[in-house]
């Protein structure tokens, strides 16, 4: 089949929740990926980067088929000899006590909302039913229903009400507004470091440091979204380490499952992931030995391969490059690591017909909100490849 009539098939067939590039993906290897009808395309956004180790990573894919071989499911009726060592890998990574395995990156993020609202009761004494978590305007924790409630993007919750209560939205990177939104209801505190989605927004530095001590002055829970910032991504292990900041609750999704597999997971100490008891939460899948497997793999190349460290050295190298690009269609570029947005003037146009223009060019970037190309390569990106991938960049830029 060629691309048109997969497209033509996808469309007709499929709802339109996405509206994706037209390119058919069909193999992929490392930083590179092919479509159906032979082309050749740079990854520049690594499934919103849930590829930090590339794609079809060997090692990964070895630990995959092996585990698939042996045993890939058992529910948490049963252990497994995968789970103990995910958990143990995992907790030593990070330096939390406990964790509690997901599937996708909303469910941990429920999951981190409820075991939140059951510390807050248990502990903090808040009225069965009171608890507050303040998030941040622009978020993006994901797609549920209550999710979504505190969203303040229109288009993702409007038609969805009605809105799960208990919620209270501040503007991002403003700490003093936060802290005038705290009451002795609140419980958590939850933000993404960086905002990927609402367009790469690096809040002002020292933000983070401040909304911690706010967080611990007013016994609040500071939660970190790391779904999309964490695992390298933004040139350290997790984007909150920029503001020497550790949240209460760590949220991961994404790149630990290496692109393979779903895997998510919330990290806390005892004194919060401890309250939970059988029966508290679930999921069939979560913590399944093949997720178990393909995440301690997925875990040990990042460390072993130095993607962190790459990350920082590349993205520094690529930002700078950007940066230098003297062209009137750009308002700002602004980065961390290889989480790199280019937002245009809206007189330049929308953000879609540069990621168009790039694809014609053989690079996959995918616009974020109207205006912002975003660049989110696998983490194992080299410099000639950024080089060249600059010299297409430019050319979009200054032509189109
Ligand atoms: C910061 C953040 N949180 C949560 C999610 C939701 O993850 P998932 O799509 O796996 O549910 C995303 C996805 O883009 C995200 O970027």
């Amino acid at each position: 089949m060629k691309s048109q009539e997969y497209i033509e098939l996808e469309e007709r067939i499929g709802a339109h929740n996405y509206h994706p590039l037209d390119v058919v993906l069909t193999r992929g290897e490392g930083v590179w990926v092919y479509d159906v009808d032979g082309n050749k395309y740079l990854d520049c956004l690594s499934s919103y980067s849930a590829l930090n180790q590339g794609h079809v990573h060997p090692r990964i894919l070895k630990a995959l088929i092996e585990q698939a071989s042996k045993l890939t499911l058992t529910s948490r009726a049963f252990r497994s000899d995968q789970l103990a060592l995910f958990y143990k890998e995992i907790t030593e990574l990070t330096g939390y006590d406990m964790v509690l395995p997901m599937n996708s990156g909303a469910e941990a993020v429920e999951t981190a909302l409820k075991v939140a609202r059951k510390w807050g009761y248990v502990s903090k004494k808040v009225p069965r039913n009171k608890a507050e978590i303040i998030v941040a305007e622009g978020n993006f924790h994901g797609r549920t229903i209550s999710i979504i409630s505190f969203s303040s993007e229109p288009a993702y919750k409007d038609d969805f009400g009605p809105h799960t209560p208990g919620f209270i939205s501040v503007p991002f990177g403003d700490a003093s507004a936060l802290e005038k939104a705290i009451t002795p209801n609140t419980v958590g505190v939850m933000l993404e470091p960086i905002q990927g989605e609402s367009g790469v927004n690096i809040p002002p530095d020292g933000y983070l440091k401040k909304v911690r001590e706010i967080c611990t002055k007013t016994n609040t829970l500071f939660m970190a979204d790391e779904i999309q910032t964490g695992l390298g991504r933004t040139g350290k292990l997790f984007a909150t380490m920029y503001d020497d900041v550790r949240a209460d609750i760590l949220i991961l999704g994404k790149a630990l499952g290496g692109g393979f597999y779903p895997v998510s997971a919330v990290l806390a100490d005892n004194f919060v992931l401890g309250l939970i008891k059988p029966g508290d939460h679930g999921s069939t899948f979560g913590g399944n030995p093949l997720a178990a497997a393909v995440a301690r793999e997925s875990l040990k190349v990042l460390i072993e391969e130095k993607l962190t460290e790459n990350a920082a050295i590349q993205g520094e190298y690529f930002l700078e490059q950007l940066s230098e690009i003297n062209s009137p269609k750009i308002k700002e570029v602004r980065g961390r690591g290889l989480l790199i947005g280019i937002e245009v003037t809206k007189e330049a146009g929308k953000a879609r017909k540069y990621c168009e223009a790039l694809m014609k060019e053989g690079i996959l970037a995918k616009e974020t909100h109207e205006q912002i190309i975003r660049f989110a390569p696998p983490l194992t990106i080299d410099r000639a490849t950024i080089d060249w991938a600059l010299d297409k960049i430019r050319k979009v830029l200054m032509e189109n």
